[in-house]
């Protein structure tokens, strides 16, 4: 975890927030390619989820959410952590995070036993709206994306005309203040999330719960997250929420243990119940063929944004060994991204900074290649570098215009290029021409 966290460091995938005030607990910002990471994940999610199918639909809802709605889906009394203080130093722990010696429960950080008895402590942040600061002023940063495609049924459903089964999709952020944020960016207060919520009749649920699963695994693979890292947990009925018919956790296999990234739950009727009671408007849908009248249930793939791309940089980390320029054999730090994820998809190369024709023509294919895909031009330093910083941020594909594209070693090699493969290393000489289709082929 150690060498993963210092290469997104140095090579601009992960920063901490405020770094150069000490640092926000908890708070991260991705640097230049760590956000070309997590747009491709969240776009590749999107392309998938809803503009691939006919059946769902997207919304963007507001962070600042009406604390009505969030009393109503039981975050404002439940979404809750037992917290303990230790009146020796002063710290606020978890209450299930407490050292314990011959039977007696103890601070982690000081070994005092003067400790509280255990609080439920909110996780959500609370703010202000407007220059007033009496209670009813008060909004939630939201905890989830979901409420707000709960409260936005019925207009969406009224909008788009869908027929049941159909989903509401959302890409956001949410903010939980976690207690113990840890593992770099796995447990963070700021995070985004990908969810998708799948509307059904009553019956339909169990099998839509097992459809969604299977479906999702996929989305993983598809992404480049290796199978025999991803597990499934079936959570057992004592420790899913009380309206849960069924909750599958899929796990992934971190340097720092086996933890979520995704929960797939069949919540039945309790939201829409929930927000339909609370509100008094009516959440139901009218099935026009049966002329039935009922409240939908659903079924809710929830993933984790920053989870996702922490899962996808452990995944593609790896070493192996290349030569050098002198031939000797090195260490090479090289993340095996999946193309359709990687950050940079093709880097641009002249053999030479100081030949001009070199470089023109470079430029030339950098302009060829960029409506295409997120490409990158480099003429510094030793070829065998530049191919070596490029392995280390996964960038699949490299591009060298050499003095046989200029024609100087035989006509017919002119306006040909060596295109070389990350993981093989190996190189082909292919036509300046082909490359566009040739590499967005292998990105899709
Ligand atoms: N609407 C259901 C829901 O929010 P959740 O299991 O609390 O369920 C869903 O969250 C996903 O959101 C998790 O599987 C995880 O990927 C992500 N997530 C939750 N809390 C997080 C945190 N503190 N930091 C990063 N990701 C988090």
């Amino acid at each position: 975890m150690e060498k993963i966290v210092s290469l997104c460091k140095r090579r601009g995938f992960i920063f901490q927030s405020s770094e150069i005030y000490g640092g926000l607990n908890g708070v991260w910002d991705y640097g230049p390619l760590g956000v070309e990471l997590k747009n491709n994940l969240k776009q590749y999610w999107w392309q998938v989820m809803v503009r691939q199918r006919d059946d769902v639909v997207g919304l963007d809802g507001a962070i600042l959410t009406h604390p009505a709605v969030l009393k109503a889906s039981g975050h404002v009394d439940t979404f809750t952590d037992p917290m303990v203080d230790c009146r020796t130093c002063k710290a606020r722990l978890r209450a299930d995070q407490l050292a314990e010696k011959n039977g007696v429960k103890q601070c982690p950080n000081c070994g005092g036993k003067d400790l509280t008895e255990a609080r439920p402590f909110n996780l959500m942040f609370q703010t202000q709206m407007g220059a007033s600061a009496d209670p009813a002023s008060i909004a939630y940063l939201r905890p989830e994306t979901a409420q707000s495609i709960f409260v936005q049924f019925k207009n969406v459903l009224d909008v788009s005309r869908k027929k049941l089964p159909f989903g509401i999709a959302q890409i956001g952020k949410a903010f939980r203040n976690e207690i113990n944020p840890r593992n770099f960016t796995f447990r963070s207060r700021e995070f985004e999330q990908m969810e998708l919520e799948y509307f059904c009749r009553p019956e339909q649920g169990m099998d839509l719960l097992a459809y969604w699963l299977k479906e999702r695994i996929k989305f993983y693979e598809e992404i480049g997250i290796s199978r025999k890292r991803l597990h499934v947990l079936d959570v057992p009925e004592k420790e899913r929420a009380f309206y849960s018919r069924g909750t599958f956790d899929i796990e992934y296999e971190f340097p720092f243990g086996r933890q979520e990234l995704e929960g797939v739950a069949y919540r039945t009727d309790y939201d829409l119940q929930q927000h339909s009671r609370a509100s008094g408007k009516s959440l139901d849908y009218f099935d026009e063929e049966t002329k039935e009248r009922f409240v939908p249930h659903v079924v809710e793939p929830s993933a984790g944004v920053d989870r996702t791309v922490l899962a996808l940089i452990c995944d593609a980390y790896d070493e192996d060994s290349a030569p050098d320029e002198k031939g000797k054999m090195e260490t090479r730090i090289v993340m095996r991204f999946h193309p359709r994820m990687a950050p940079i998809k093709c880097a641009i190369f002249p053999l030479l900074r100081n030949k001009e024709a070199l470089v023109a023509k470079a430029r030339e294919v950098q302009a060829l290649l960029r409506p295409h895909m997120n490409v990158f031009y480099d003429e510094g330093g030793a070829i065998g570098r530049r191919y070596r910083r490029q392995d280390e941020i996964g960038t699949p594909f490299g591009v060298t215009i050499d003095f046989e594209t200029l024609g100087e070693k035989g006509e017919e090699l002119r306006d040909t290029v060596t295109l070389r493969d990350r993981d093989s290393m190996k190189q082909e000489r292919v036509a300046i021409k082909e490359l566009p289709q040739l590499i967005s082929s292998k990105i899709r």
